[in-house]
């Protein structure tokens, strides 16, 4: 079962390259998260993306960094206010938040996890720069192994069940059909009704029929679609169709935050309407 999730996900990986060169851009991670892929990427899409903004208004990075700062937020909360000590990022691909989080938090316990190549890349990159440590660790795990070596049993193995846990995944999500990732997250809730006390952050594009920029979204889809060869479908049609997703994963409390209305306290430009992403907090 592993073996054949691993072959029908492993595309995705390479977009992590784009999303990490995006986050060095934006001065959130040091240049070792560089890729040359990444750099190469960015330029090559610069026309489309630059054409997108100017053109049709759907500014890419502006849609990235919405997610990850808000995601960031979150987690700040969560650590200074509700006591969270261990934070579990699933397909962390290059992003740099566990490097910035455990440099600023050196209590916290951080497990990141990918693909077992996505991973091996991870964990040489942050050994290199003497980043790892027996708190900051890179695990592999396949969100689509329901048991044995890179299932979540396994990734949530070496967490500490009487405390207080965090889950993250970012930018995964919308790379699976609806039924292929509810069962990852009924997966997911069944390993944190362990823990006293769990919150798992993700963003999720939903299908906002409604929203002025519902045409240039899909387009924008389209194109991710194509270019990691594979389907991008939006998820759900409104908060309540998400909350109700997620309580039928058991997800008790879900909820759903739009970026956009916090663009100032996030440090980004104020939008003219709402966001097209949105960041799910849920508890079991
Ligand atoms: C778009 S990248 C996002 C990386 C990072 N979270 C970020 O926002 O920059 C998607 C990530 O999902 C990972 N991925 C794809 N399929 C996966 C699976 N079945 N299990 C775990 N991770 C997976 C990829 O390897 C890649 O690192």
């Amino acid at each position: 079962m592993a073996e054949r999730s691993r072959a029908s996900s492993a595309h995705i990986s390479p977009s992590a390259h784009y999303t990490g060169y995006v986050w060095y851009r934006h001065q959130l991670a040091d240049p070792a998260f560089v890729t040359r892929f990444g750099r190469w990427a960015h330029g090559l899409l610069r026309p489309i993306t630059w054409g997108a903004r100017v053109g049709f208004g759907l500014d890419l990075d502006s849609l990235l960094l919405q997610r990850h700062l808000l995601i960031d937020a979150r987690l700040t909360q969560a650590i200074e206010h509700e006591g969270v000590e261990q934070v579990v990022e699933i397909a962390c691909g290059l992003s740099p938040r566990g490097r910035r989080f455990t440099a600023r938090y050196p209590q916290l316990r951080y497990l990141e996890a990918d693909l077992p190549q996505m991973a091996a890349r991870k964990r040489l990159l942050l050994q290199g720069q003497g980043w790892l440590n027996g708190q900051h660790q890179v695990k592999n795990v396949d969100i689509l192994a329901a048991q044995g070596t890179g299932s979540l049993a396994s990734l949530f193995a070496d967490l500490d069940p009487t405390r207080p846990v965090l889950v993250i995944t970012e930018g995964l999500v919308n790379y699976f059909e609806l039924a292929v990732i509810e069962g990852f997250w009924s997966r997911l809730a069944a390993q944190l009704q362990r823990f006293p006390q769990a919150t798992y952050l993700t963003e999720l594009y939903p299908d906002l029929q409604e929203h002025p920029r519902y045409r240039q979204l899909r387009w924008g889809v389209e194109l991710v679609g194509r270019l990691t060869r594979g389907h991008y479908p939006l998820h759900y049609r409104d908060a309540e169709t998400i909350a109700a997703g997620f309580a039928r994963c058991g997800f008790a409390h879900t909820e759903v935050l739009d970026p956009g209305q916090q663009a100032a306290a996030l440090g980004l430009p104020v939008l003219r309407q709402a966001s097209l992403v949105r960041v799910i907090e849920a508890r079991v």
